[in-house]
This record gives C-alpha cells, structure tokens and sequence, in this order.
C-alpha cells in the first residue's frame, strides 16, 4: 500500500459513525501504509457558516481525537487543510477540471442544499473538488471513509483520468476507497434512515466520542428500536433498519459479522442486547474520550503538532504541484 490519506471535518463533536466509518482505521492503516497523511479539513468545513470561536475549538477537539484514536504523529502526517495552501490552490484546478454535469449528480449536495439549492454557498457545490485537491495534490492511492464518501471519491478518480487524458500524461496513480464492511454507514439512534452526523439538531441521534458513559447509556436506552425480538439471522434485519443499525453497531465493536450477533441474541428482547452494547461501547469509547479530554487541555501543544504536521505535508505536496502546473503550461516561479 502506497500513501494513504484521509479528513474529518472539524463541525461538531465527532460521533460513532466518524468513529466507526472512519478513524478507527486510520491507526492500523499508518503501520501498513508506506505514508499516511490524516487532515483536519477546516477549510470544508466553511462550505456552511461556523462561529470563528467555535471553530478554531473544534479543530483542536478534532486533532486531540484523531491522536486519541491512536494515531502516532510520528508515524503519520497529521494537519490542518488550511495550513497547507496547495490544497485551496490545486481545488482551482480541480474546479477547472471537473465538469458541471459531474458535480450535479453529487448526492450529498442534493441532501445538504435541500430545498435551499440556491441560497447555499458556492463552495458546498464544489465541495467534492476540494476533497478531489486533498488527494491528487498529495498523489494518495488509498483513502480511508465511510460509504457515504465513495460518490467523492469517485468523482476524484474521474477528475484525476481527465487529467491525464487532457494533458497526456499518465500521473496521476489509480485512487482506491477503502470502506469498512460492518461499519460503512452508522445511522441515526432516532431515525434509521438517516445517517449519523454531526450537524443532526437532536444529540439523541448520534453517540459522540466526547460522551460520558451514563450518557452513552441514556441514548442507547433511549435508541429507538420495534417491538419484535431480535431476529436469529441476518435477513430478518430487512426493513428493521434501526435494529440493523444497533445490530451493525455491535458487530463492528465485537468485530463479528452481524449474522453471529443475531445468533448470539437470537429471540431476546432490546433490553439485555442494549446493555451488552452500552458495555461494549464504553470499552471502546472510554479511552479515547479519557485521552482526547487531556490533550483538550494543551492547546499550545496541539497548536504545534499541527504545525510541524503542516510542515511536512507541504513537503509532500510542494513537488507535486510543481509538477502539476509544468505539465499545464504554467511558468515554473524561481
Ligand atoms: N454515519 C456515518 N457512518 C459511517 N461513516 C461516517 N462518516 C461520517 N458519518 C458517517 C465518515 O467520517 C469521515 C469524516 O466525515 P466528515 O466529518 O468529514 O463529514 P461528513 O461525512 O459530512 O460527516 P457528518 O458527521 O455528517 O458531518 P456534518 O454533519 O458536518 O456534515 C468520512 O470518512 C465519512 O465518510
């Protein structure tokens, strides 16, 4: 495996699904990886309004949990997007490269804009290129994210075969998404059809990384499940999807697949499956918050993780951009 990359946006507190979807295979894959590069993506985050306060807390929250999740500053590269210009540079390329056509049919942005298409920023529409300029302006071959990302990267790999068809090269190397199987779409406590994120209004959807453990264990109560038993094999999840969810949630903790959980809890009511979940959550959350909470305390040092973080991602990406604009004509600068 060649280089790795991913970003988490610093929007809220991060939740299960960033967890689970995500970040839990970041620490693994920095030991696998020949270089892995992990960003706070802030400057996506500004695709919607966020208070300059808040912000800036939550970018030291997001790196603080990254680390906390165990992954090694001094294995990986880890850093603020906004600290490294070439990313807001080459997703100008991006945007110059990518067709309109392509960028329409972004689900998400259709889910974001809602009914509001024409009031939302520019930059939620060209979110993707962004997200496209993260990889290619780094040649990353391998992404880590949940399935809700793949249309993205998708459209990365189209911008980047564009790009070598248009200049007739071939430069850019083949991007691979690498999704969880348990774990690739954690969906809301409160309604599950709908994904687990950030910016849901009701903190009762969603199990964050920051919470405590009685608070793990009110949502989880609280979780709205059916009034059928748990079923004794997987198919029987069908049409159940917030048993499915809480299903999925366990197998991924338990590392098992979600037809030995349902063996194991076959013909049971939610209420001794909801508590071995409370129990296995907390084993696995209760670390990372308990670590995340004390690098909190020492801004100054996470100020300077990233710093050095940036360094060293600029010096990954600076020959590449070099590269990329030779080969578009532009005037090398001395
Ligand atoms: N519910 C989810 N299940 C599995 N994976 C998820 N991811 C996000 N939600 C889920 C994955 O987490 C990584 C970081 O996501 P992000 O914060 O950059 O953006 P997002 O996907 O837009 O996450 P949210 O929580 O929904 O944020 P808001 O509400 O601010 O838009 C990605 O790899 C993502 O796939």
């Amino acid at each position: 495996m060649k280089r790795v990359l991913s970003g988490i946006q610093p929007t809220g507190h991060l939740h299960l699904g960033n967890y689970l979807g995500a970040l839990i295979n970041w620490a693994p894959l920095q030991e696998q990886a020949d270089e892995a590069l992990y960003c706070i993506v802030d400057l996506h985050a500004i695709t919607v309004w966020q208070d300059p306060q808040e912000l800036s807390h939550n970018i030291r929250e997001v790196t603080a949990a990254i680390i906390a999740s165990g992954v090694d500053v001094n294995k990986s590269i880890l850093f603020a997007q906004s600290h490294v210009p070439a990313h807001s540079q080459m997703a100008w390329i991006m945007n110059c490269i990518a067709r309109m056509g392509w960028l329409n049919r972004m689900t998400q942005f259709k889910d974001k804009a809602g009914k509001n298409k024409e009031k939302v920023s520019v930059g939620l529409f060209t979110y993707p290129c962004l997200m496209a300029a993260d990889i290619l302006t780094n040649k990353a071959t391998h992404i880590p994210v949940g399935e809700d990302q793949k249309q993205h990267l998708e459209l990365a790999r189209d911008i980047s075969q564009k790009f070598n068809h248009d200049f007739n090269v071939d430069f850019f190397p083949d991007v691979e998404p690498l999704i969880q199987k348990t774990a690739a779409r954690i969906m809301s406590l409160r309604d599950g059809q709908k994904k687990m994120s950030k910016s849901d209004p009701s903190d009762y959807s969603r199990i964050n990384i920051s919470d405590e453990a009685d608070v793990i264990a009110q949502k989880i109560r609280k979780a709205k499940t059916d009034p059928e038993p748990i079923p004794d094999c997987e198919t029987g999840l069908d049409n159940r999807p917030e048993v499915k969810n809480l299903i999925s949630i366990y197998a991924a903790l338990a590392q098992q697949t979600p037809q030995k959980v349902c063996e194991s809890f076959a013909g049971q009511n939610f209420s001794c499956f909801k508590q071995e979940l409370i129990e296995i959550l907390d084993s696995h959350l209760s670390p990372v918050r308990t670590e995340m909470k004390k690098l909190c305390q020492d801004p100054h040092t996470i100020d300077k993780i990233l710093y050095e973080g940036a360094k060293k991602a600029h010096k990954v990406s600076a020959p590449i951009v070099s590269d990329i604009l030779e080969i578009m004509g532009f005037i090398p600068k001395k």
